[in-house]
């Protein structure tokens, strides 16, 4: 496409870009199981019009937009609650996990820089299951990176982890929980190793930072993983996942200010002043900020509970229902809103399984190891259970007949 001569109205574009979403996947109907966190239009109209109200506005400008920041240290203030810091500590708001997690290494990198012995590539541990994000920051701050085998219930063997630590190394990753297989690394486990070696730890919570401390309440099962834990340095908190905002909002958290001010950026050579950022990006939307602020006071705590609730009820329907298949077992232990499943059935090729729920509209994550269909839930699948569960029976049954086999090997996202 070139630059049009000459402008459209409005009019003319608003329908041409709605129908273009036509050949989108239905997300609105639960088809996706990620990229997308609904609950109803009373919510995202509070996440929308919170996001319009600060359109404008530069999060770099914090002296002319003293509202903005205050929006920040609020939202701050709240995730370091639930993550059980204490007063000490501080964080960022940044553009999603990935900026995030960049920070978080980029820290981790110049705090060990300084009581390193080695010399050479700063190297950094993690577990198999980590991800990508790691390897892209370590790709940007020409850092190593071993990525160790998980153990047979998919958390990171520590022990193992332990071995690849030498002198290079400044970083050690855990993650509450992975994506893969929705488990949580054994953290209380890898701060011990922080101290015992002097490595900073993070502790990656992006999907589930926001919905942990609520299942938890609900009497659900969550191992112990945030700032409570002695030894933990840094955590990663996306609101663009389980916090319901608009989507570019996300947390980096630092145990203590003194560690944070390894991901702030100084500067004054050069004829403008000082220019000082926390973060990666210059100027920031502060629509993600607004968004993020408003929705977490819209909700309180009694909403995001009331969503875990439905979410974890709906997990439970569809492993319910799954399991009922026969060739067909969910994966344990599966935590937090994760369920992968797998075929028992020679006879029944999971990625057959998986080509034909997509030909009936539903995008399907795909994990390799052990091969299994990738679900993970959030209240808009709940009115879509029964449905999934129906198409699942049929498709199950018609490759059973017709014993067909996926030349589909490898998940693109
Ligand atoms: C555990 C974990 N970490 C990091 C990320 C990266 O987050 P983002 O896509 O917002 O950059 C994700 C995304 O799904 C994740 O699940």
């Amino acid at each position: 496409m070139e630059l049009p001569a000459k402008g459209s109205s409005w009019e003319t574009l608003k329908p041409l870009m709605e129908s273009l979403k036509s050949n989108d996947y239905a997300w609105k109907s639960g088809r996706l199981p990620l990229y997308v966190y609904w609950r109803d239009e009373e919510l995202y109209r509070v996440a929308k019009e919170a996001s319009s109200l600060y359109f404008v506005e530069n999060g770099l400008g914090k002296r002319a937009f003293p509202s903005a920041q205050k929006l920040e240290h609020d939202v701050i203030s709240m995730v370091l609650n639930l993550m059980q810091a204490d007063e000490a500590a501080a964080g960022s708001f940044t553009s999603g996990g990935t900026e995030s997690i960049f920070l978080a290494v980029k820290s981790a990198r110049d705090f060990g820089a300084r009581n390193r012995a080695a010399l050479g590539k700063s190297k950094m541990v993690l577990a198999h299951t980590a991800h990508p994000a790691f390897d892209k920051a370590a790709g940007y701050l020409d850092m190593e990176v071993v990525r160790t085998p998980v153990a047979a219930d998919y958390r990171a063997d520590v022990r193992v982890m332990e071995r690849e630590i030498d002198s290079s190394t400044v970083l050690v990753v855990g993650s509450a929980p992975a994506y893969p297989h929705g488990v949580y690394d054994p953290i209380e486990d890898l701060a011990e190793l922080s101290r015992k070696h002097g490595v900073w730890l993070h502790v990656d919570a992006c999907v589930g930072g926001m919905l942990s401390p609520f299942i938890r309440k609900l009497g659900y099962d969550v191992p112990p993983y945030d700032f409570s834990i002695d030894g933990v340095s840094s955590m990663s908190v996306d609101l663009h996942k389980y916090g319901f905002s608009a989507k570019g909002a996300s947390t980096v958290l630092f145990q203590n200010k003194r560690l944070k001010e390894y991901s702030r950026f100084h500067f004054s050579n050069w004829p403008r002043g000082v220019y000082a950022t926390d973060t990666f990006l210059g100027t920031r939307p502060a629509s993600p900020i607004a968004s993020a602020w408003a929705v977490m006071n819209y909700l309180g705590e009694e909403g995001y509970l009331e969503m875990a609730r439905t979410t974890m009820e709906t997990k439970r329907r569809f492993t319910e229902g799954i399991n009922s298949i026969p060739g067909l077992k969910t994966l344990e232990p599966g935590e937090l809103s994760f369920l992968l499943y797998r075929s028992t059935d020679p006879e029944i090729d999971i990625n057959a399984v998986a080509d034909g729920m997509s030909e009936k509209g539903w995008f399907v994550g795909r994990c390799n190891a052990p091969s299994s269909i990738h679900l993970m839930f959030n209240p808009v699948h709940a009115p879509v259970a029964e449905e999934y569960l129906e198409h699942l029976e049929q498709v199950v049954s018609d490759v059973r007949k017709t014993g067909k086999i996926s030349v589909l090997d490898e998940e693109t996202y």
